[in-house]
Parts: C-alpha cells; structure tokens; sequence
C-alpha cells in the first residue's frame, strides 16, 4: 500500500508528482476538485461527484471531456494501485499552464492531477460525543456551488474556529441566513424532520447530504429543503454536518451553548449509522454493495 499520484497521464509514486509553476492552479487557483471515498477499495457515489466535477468545469469554462479522459477507470485504477481499503481520491482539473496573465491563451490544455490516500478517519470522542462549532460571517464568493480550489476564506475561516477551541464554523450571511460549513453541508433536526439550506448558488451541493436525504426517505424520515435562519438553528433539536471525509457527524454546541441537551440525538445517530452501512455495504445493503459507486 502506497500514497501514490496522477499528472496528465502517468501514476508516481506521491513524492515524484510535480506541476509547473505556471500552471493556472498555482497562479490564480483556477482550478476545481473533488473528493472521492471509496470503502473496501470501491468508489462511494463516484458518478455524482463525477456529475458535479463536470458542473464545476463548464461554471468555469474549463473545456474537458470526462468521458474521453475515461476518469472513471483512472480513478478506480488508482484506487487498485495504492491499494488502500478505505481510501480518499482526490481530482484536481485547472486550465492548464501558460505564461501567467490573467487571459488564458486559446487551445491551453488543462491539467489533470489525482492523489490516492488512506481516508481520514474521524475521531471516536467526535463521532460519540458530537463535535462544538462556531459561526462566522460569509466572506465568501456568490458562486458556491462550484467546487473550487479557491478555498481561503474557507482555510481563514476554519483556522480561526481552531484557534477558538472550535471543529469547524459555519457561514452565516449578514440576514442570519444559515449557509454551510467550511468544508461541510448543515443539517437540524426540527420536529422529527430533516431541515436543510437550499442547495442554490450559496452552497456546494453535498454529494453526502444528497445520500443522506436517500438514507432519511429509506428510514421514514422526511426532508425540508428551506431557508434557515440562524436564531432556529440555535433552537434545533438536533444537527449534524455532512462531508464525503466526515460522514454524518453530530454537532452538540454552537457558539458555546449546547443545541437542545448537548447530547448526540436520536435521529442522528441513525442517520450516522445508515450511512455508514450504506457506505460500506454493510447490514441492510449488503446486497447494494455492487451498485454503490
Ligand atoms: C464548502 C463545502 N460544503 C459542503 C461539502 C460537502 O460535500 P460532499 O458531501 O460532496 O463531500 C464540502 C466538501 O468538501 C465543502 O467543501
């Protein structure tokens, strides 16, 4: 088992993987991403990052074919190759390298990096006892949507709740409208359904929200999809945040005062624990597990 990369082309070892410094990903973080996880070796949801990858590019007019990059088996290649039973793949697409002025010169050809590594594994205490957040302001772009590498009000912003004794803020706009984590989707529980920020274009559009909405309609648990308000997230009976690295993980504090009893609520830890099976074809969808990327 081994951390290993991808550039244009050829897997090496992660130690020998170099881009230019011209690149347009270095230079101006004209870039996007994504992160996939796979369980036991397979890709978990990879069409639907795959579909936002897509949706990333033509927001940035990032001329790429996926389908003719065939990403699809790179990615499980990559995944055999480093050998890692539970694993992050990590895609990074940017415009290319060109000399650096802010216009792209016409035919540049993007760059196409990947990286295989172990999935970060979200601490017990955490998954247990629920993790404390703050809020922040929203110094963010209008086009969140767009899963790109541009991410330093999301690196200032989380810096600052670690500096604070915080796992993580999450992005509040000056109406106290609720937006998301700096590297996560928000969800409450309010009267026994799931309540969740519009996935419009001040969010990225969570592939395990997504997922999690499937685990809820599987479960008998209904969603809203609305705005929230900050004051009502404060009042929520329950809250989690949704990441394709942290699963579900229970929120039990905001700003220093505990959500409800400060404890993991009920439909949470069910929510964690259908996602984690699913995930991982285990329990129930054992026989989904051939389907599940
Ligand atoms: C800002 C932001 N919101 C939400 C998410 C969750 O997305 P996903 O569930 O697809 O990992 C991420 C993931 O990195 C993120 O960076």
């Amino acid at each position: 088992m081994q951390e290993i990369a991808y550039v244009n082309g050829v897997f090496c070892p992660m130690e020998q993987a170099t881009v230019s410094i011209n690149d347009r990903g270095f230079q101006y973080g004209d870039s996007v991403y994504e992160v996939i996880a796979a369980y036991g070796g397979r890709p978990f949801r990879m069409a639907d990052h795959l579909h936002r990858l897509g949706t990333s590019l033509s927001a940035l007019r990032i001329e790429l074919d996926l389908t003719t990059l065939k990403i699809e088996s790179l990615v499980r290649e990559g995944l055999t190759r480093c050998g890692f039973d539970e694993a992050m793949a990590y895609i990074q697409i940017t415009r290319g390298v060109a000399p650096r002025t802010h216009i792209a010169p016409p035919g540049i050809k993007p760059t196409v990096v990947m990286t295989f590594r172990p999935l970060p594994q979200v601490s017990a205490p955490a998954k247990e006892h629920g993790v404390a957040l703050m809020t922040a302001a929203e110094i963010r772009w209008a086009m969140c949507y767009v899963k790109a590498t541009t991410l330093l009000p999301n690196v200032l912003t989380r810096m600052d709740a670690r500096a604070g004794g915080f796992h993580d803020a999450i992005f509040v706009a000056p109406d106290g409208d609720v937006r998301e984590g700096t590297s996560s989707n928000v969800v409450m529980v309010r009267g026994g359904r799931l309540v969740f920020p519009c996935r419009d274009a001040s969010i990225l559009h969570g592939v395990t929200l997504l997922t999690v909405t499937q685990c809820a309609e599987h479960l008998g648990i209904a969603c809203e999809e609305r705005p929230v308000h900050i004051d009502e997230l404060r009042a929520a009976d329950e809250m989690f945040l949704t990441s394709t690295t942290e699963e579900v993980l229970p929120v039990t504090s905001l700003d220093g005062r505990p959500i409800a009893d400060g404890q993991v609520g009920a439909i949470t830890r069910r929510m964690m624990a259908t996602y984690h099976d699913l995930a991982r074809g285990l329990g129930v969808f054992q026989d989904r597990r051939r389907n599940s990327a």
